[in-house]
């Protein structure tokens, strides 16, 4: 069983990422939810991320609120993607909890002292929140059991030509975190894009009862934003990663973010070139399609049974 806290920014591909850890609970044991201003605002994910949670049947799990916006830049959202609720189209019945009091950075800190080596960070919206973990309390580095992020791409961006919108929204912090001394998982847009809701996915979605009253307007809603054969999940495939790293291909390098540039401000800088040099990240450059959907659509059939 995977320990795993996930910190996200919901966010139609987020939800969809939950939905996966939600219908993979006889592996993976999600132990909290902390939320970031990104696609949406702070209190608009962290609203997302409460009716997720019982829409989802994730019982109990802490869903905790962190950082508004980036360090230092201007706040960028993705509304023109996500939709003004960040969920499309899609209204979840209101959640019958609020969220855990504190702040998602004591949040993932205490967690973390309290199961040194055990907990699997995955992060799928800006890193604001893993920067000032990491400000706060060094020793986060040694005591998380890995970090797998969904932001980057070694070939292009999604924001603009140069940067991804996770690595757009906050440099900076990206910058921190890629710079800790752990290694990043980065699951770019290299791999991601090529996992695309084609009509054939979406059939196979369809038949899943009310959670397919999530997952089909919700890729329907980000589809017709998105180009390039169909929406990417971008989310769900570090989540996945976590539960098959089989499924992905993934290489060692360096990893730097451009927080300077004035047209390539986010971009992840990646070298591959490695020998004889300490690498901070694990980048994934290509992935295994077909499995990836049995993946994820086994999980959402069996939680479309509970
Ligand atoms: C990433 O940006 C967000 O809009 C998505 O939720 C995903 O985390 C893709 O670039
Ligand atoms: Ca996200």
């Amino acid at each position: 069983m995977k320990k795993v806290l996930i910190d996200c920014d919901p966010g139609i591909d987020d939800a969809l990422a939950l939905a996966l850890a939600a219908g993979s609970a006889d592996s993976l044991d999600l132990v909290g939810v902390t939320t970031v201003g990104g696609n949406v605002d702070l209190e608009l994910t962290t609203a997302n991320a409460l009716a997720l949670r019982d829409f989802l049947h994730l019982g109990d799990v802490p869903v905790t609120p962190g950082s508004a916006g980036a360090l230092l830049r201007r706040t960028v959202r993705a509304t023109a993607v996500h939709g003004t609720t960040g969920l499309g189209d899609v209204v979840l019945p209101t959640p019958a909890r609020g969220p855990s009091e504190g702040h998602a950075v004591d949040f993932i800190v205490e967690t973390l002292r309290a199961a040194p080596g055990e907990i699997t960070l995955v992060a799928v919206g800006p890193l604001s929140n893993l920067a000032l973990a990491v400000r706060r309390e060094p020793r986060v580095v040694e005591w998380a059991r890995d970090l797998v992020i969904m932001g980057g791409s070694y070939t292009r961006g999604n924001h603009n030509p140069a940067a991804e919108f996770n690595m757009l929204a906050d440099p900076e912090a990206a910058a921190i975190v890629f710079e800790a001394g752990w290694t990043v998982t980065m699951l770019g847009l290299d791999v991601t894009l090529k996992a695309v809701v084609n009509s054939g996915v979406l059939d196979r979605m369809r038949p899943l009862g009310r959670l397919a009253d999530l997952l089909v307007p919700a890729a329907q809603f980000y589809g017709a934003v998105t180009a390039e054969g169909g929406p990417a999940i971008h989310d769900a495939c570090a989540v996945a990663y976590v539960l098959d790293p089989t499924l992905f291909t993934c290489v060692p390098a360096v990893v730097n973010v451009e927080t300077a540039g004035e047209f390539t401000r986010g971009m992840t800088v990646t070298d591959f070139r490695v020998a004889g040099r300490e690498t901070n990240a694990l980048v994934a450059t290509s992935v295994d399609v077909p499995a990836f959907w049995d993946l994820v659509i086994g999980a959402y059939e069996k939680l479309a049974t509970r």
